[in-house]
């Protein structure tokens, strides 16, 4: 009822502002007195594992992606993300050296469930990323780490993918320093980072009026698409499903070097792009397809890490994130994506915490 939002005019505003509460409960109980990360829930031993799946549904599949940047970067093990949906249907290779991690909010989405199960019946680990405690999923799993985000009522995932991205975080760092593909410097350095999380969501939030008005600018629009490169793609990905699900504007996220085999084709005067330019190491890349869409003569919006001013030459508007390494970018542009989904959808007066045709969670396949 009224009384549960808190003063918030939705549930989904209430739970975005959630975040910097959300992802400190969720990191602080994780990390010891000497600093380090402690994962009780956690295999002590990968010796023998020699491929992870991340298997999900939705806005928990798009966390797994990011995820899997993060392990093979750490951890320095393969792994393949699967929606639930198509990864029982194709061929996947599981045995007793599998490691599977199973991402979802409730813990009961069906197809995810299902996915589970083959990967336990043909002899895979199963460790599981859950928000709702004792839920399907925990319980079937051999280990669960939870999110503490607290109840997410939107339909719309917003505190649990920011939390299910620090936990991927957190168990990225954990296993590396495990097989010691980390050394203890870099280690370091990236868990002061994910420490910063909260207050940085803290600063994202505060830019809330801004990406309200720049938000205007796509609440008419037919279709509007999301480019980047890398972490920055996969966070696209996560902001063209918020967009579409709430404010029913079409959307889609393209891998910005994939633009000119097709999608570049849509692009005309005045249609929206939103550009997601915040990794230093492909900053390049992604500017000059930001140019590539400024001479079709799109409209582009960029998100950057702060202090970056050479993108304002190209770009009809940025929006910055605060400083962060590259890896850890997703909750902060996360965040701000959220932030201009909903309130293209306030505009639009759509119903926000309940889209049509959408359900919180899918237990039926
Ligand atoms: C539904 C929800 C999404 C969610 C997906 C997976 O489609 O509307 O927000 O990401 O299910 O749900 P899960 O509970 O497994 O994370």
């Amino acid at each position: 009822g009224e009384s549960q939002k808190g003063g918030y005019e939705h549930f989904m505003l209430k739970e975005i502002s959630e975040q910097p509460k959300a992802l400190k409960d969720t990191i602080s109980p994780r990390i010891d007195e000497s600093g380090n990360i402690k994962l009780d829930e956690f295999p002590t031993n990968f010796d023998n594992v020699n491929k992870i799946y991340i298997i999900a549904c939705g806005t928990a599949y798009h966390a797994g992606l990011v995820g899997k940047n993060l392990i093979e970067k750490y951890a320095k093990i393969p792994v393949s993300v699967d929606i639930a949906s198509e990864f029982r249907y194709n061929n996947p290779f599981i045995d007793k050296n599998t490691f599977m991690i199973i991402i979802s909010q409730s813990g009961e989405t069906a197809d995810t469930l299902a996915a589970l199960r083959l990967g336990r019946k043909k002899g895979a680990k199963i460790l599981s990323i859950c928000n709702v405690v004792g839920s399907s999923i925990p319980r079937e799993s051999d280990y669960c780490v939870y999110t503490w985000a607290g109840p997410e009522i939107a339909v719309a995932s917003t505190k649990a993918y920011t939390t299910q991205v620090a936990v991927l975080a957190m168990i990225s760092l954990y296993i590396g320093k495990l097989r010691k593909t980390i050394s203890d410097d870099e280690y370091t350095k990236v868990l002061n980072e994910i420490k910063s999380f909260p207050q940085k969501a803290e600063s994202v939030l505060k830019m809330e009026s801004e990406i309200e008005s720049i938000s205007s600018y796509i609440v008419n629009q037919k279709d509007v698409f999301y480019i980047g490169r890398s972490i920055d793609y996969y966070v696209a990905m996560e902001g063209s499903l918020k967009l579409k699900e709430i404010s029913y504007i079409h959307s889609e996220a393209i891998a910005a070097g994939e633009l000119k085999h097709g999608t570049l084709a849509l692009v005309e005067d005045g249609v929206p792009v939103i550009a997601l330019a915040t990794q230093n190491r492909l900053f390049d890349k992604t500017l000059s397809n930001i140019k590539e869409v400024k001479a079709r003569g799109g409209y582009v919006i960029a998100i950057a890490k702060k202090g970056n001013k050479e993108i304002e030459k190209e770009a009809d508007v940025v929006l910055y994130i605060p400083e962060i390494i590259d890896e850890l970018t997703a909750p902060l542009s996360g965040i701000l994506l959220q932030l201009l989904a909903y309130y293209a959808a306030k505009k639009k007066g759509c119903d926000i915490d309940k889209p049509r045709n959408l359900a919180k969670s899918v237990t039926v396949e």
